[in-house]
């Protein structure tokens, strides 16, 4: 069967389930069917432009239609389209283990490829118990993540989920893990520290409620994109150090969305000071021309596993890990993002999109704060932010499933309608893109929450 434009709508709605979509989105005749990228920007089915304010989902960071990592692929394919890890090697995943290897923090040298976020979270969940068993603690098979936070929707990821209505369809998942706070909202006190926190003191409180000795990991994301970018208060990372120490257990930094520059450095580890055991990582890693995932180990823990005579190896592994193709991939577009700069890119226009932020802020009383940092944002809408009326349920749920989109279509900006914490329009445009592109985008996010404002009547 052939599929024109004109009938790739009906084709998908016909035979395509969508992921995460609501089956009233998915049947809407204004689905949007995009077709060509370019840059910063991408083209729907009827030639239509718009501004990808979401990279995609949080990947295309180099933005859309690069030759150059599209000929890394192609001459991949033509050379050696497939081969393992599994007992044997490949250059392309050798390469990009090794470029990762310099870019990240020290100590954390070894990745494990897979082929999502998803699956990394599982694997550095796996990592993490069949580490302790072979170093004798088989007590240690616990996890604490955070409320509201996603990583991913595997079993394993989702357990450590903290969004409960994703969950509930398919429990009972794994047993042991537990949720403490997470920072929304919070402020150290006046001649505190970190420690004082609610959210760590809630830490505390589960790992003396399930005995320290029982935990295998605490995992958290350097900035936490769901419950709307939470940028972590000064001394939180250290103080989650600190406490895994302490009781003996790792440190997993969740980087799916903030490794390889959306916040401004390689790793957001290393903008807050975070110095965990594993990193997981995915979408920004191949700017989303290839699918690749990993958990980047410390070297004593892979040492550690690897020589010790009850395990001896990682027992965990599949088809696609380490692609040659996605590996390929990932060394063309890391070598981009070093050599062109766009670290520094991230840093110097997040100036000027915190500027315009305030200055939406400023102008819209139904803007109640925004939040971020690098190119990862949120902003919040409220009812009447100088009143402090919050939005009824009603409104709010206009606002996400009728205003924004609407609203987005009609000022050619796609990105993401967010109601996890909060009502929301979530912010994380390519990290290429310029001082022109991020005007567009802030004229755009202005004309959006205009649409909010009138809605409200205000
Ligand atoms: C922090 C985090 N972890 C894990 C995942 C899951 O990644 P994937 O969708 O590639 O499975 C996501 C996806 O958005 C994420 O944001």
């Amino acid at each position: 069967m052939t599929t024109s434009t004109a009938n790739l709508r009906g084709q998908a709605q016909a035979h395509l389930l969508p992921h995460f979509t609501r089956a009233t989105t998915w049947r809407d005749d204004n689905l949007p069917v995009i077709v060509r990228g370019d840059g910063a920007y991408v083209f729907d089915d009827q030639g239509r432009r718009y501004l990808d304010g979401l990279s995609g989902l949080f990947c295309v960071n180099m933005g859309h239609g690069r030759s150059d990592i599209v000929a890394a692929a192609s001459q991949q394919m033509q050379q050696l389209a497939y081969w393992t890890n599994w007992s044997a090697t490949h250059p392309s995943a050798v390469e990009a283990a090794t470029l990762i290897a310099d870019l990240a923090p020290d100590g954390l040298g070894t990745t494990f490829f897979v082929s999502s976020g998803s699956e990394a979270v599982e694997s550095a969940l796996k990592f993490t118990r069949q580490f302790h068993l072979s170093q004798g603690n088989k007590q240690r098979v616990k996890f604490i993540a955070r409320d509201m936070a996603y990583h991913g929707t595997t079993m394993g990821a989702l357990s450590v989920t903290g969004i409960d209505r994703f969950k509930t369809p398919f429990g009972p998942l794994l047993a042991d893990v537990r949720h403490f706070p997470n920072t929304h909202g919070e402020k150290i006190p006046a001649g505190g520290t970190a420690a004082d926190l609610p959210s760590i003191q809630g830490l505390l409180r589960i790992i003396e409620e399930e005995g320290p000795e029982t935990i295998a990991a605490v995992i958290a994301e350097p900035v936490q994109n769901s419950g709307g970018a939470l940028v972590p208060p000064e001394g939180y990372w250290q103080e989650l150090r600190a406490i895994c120490d302490r009781a003996g257990c790792l440190l997993i930094a969740d980087e799916v969305i903030t490794a390889f520059g959306r916040v401004g450095q390689w790793f957001g580890s290393t903008r807050f000071g975070a110095e965990p055991d594993l990193i997981t990582f995915a979408k920004g890693v191949t700017s989303g021309y290839a699918p690749l995932g990993g958990v980047l180990i410390r070297d004593n823990l892979v040492g550690a596993l690897m020589d010790s005579p009850s395990a001896g190896m990682f027992s965990h592994g599949g088809t696609w890990g380490g692609h040659p193709v996605s590996t390929a991939v990932a060394v063309a577009n890391l070598t981009a993002v070093r050599d062109e700069g766009i670290l520094n890119n991230v840093r110097t226009l997040e100036t000027t999109l915190q500027n315009g932020l305030n200055t939406i802020q400023a102008n819209h009383p139904c803007v109640k704060e925004w939040r971020g940092t690098g190119f990862l944002y949120v902003l919040e809408f409220t009812r009447d932010r100088h009143s402090g009326r919050e939005l009824s349920s009603v409104e709010a749920e206009t606002i996400v499933r009728k205003i924004l989109p609407e609203a987005m279509k009609r000022t050619n900006l796609l990105t993401r309608a967010d109601d996890r914490g909060g009502t929301m329009l979530v912010l994380s445009p390519p990290l290429m893109a310029n001082q022109e592109v991020v005007h567009d985008l802030l004229s755009g996010v202005d004309g959006v929450v205009t649409a909010v404002e009138e809605y409200l009547g205000q």
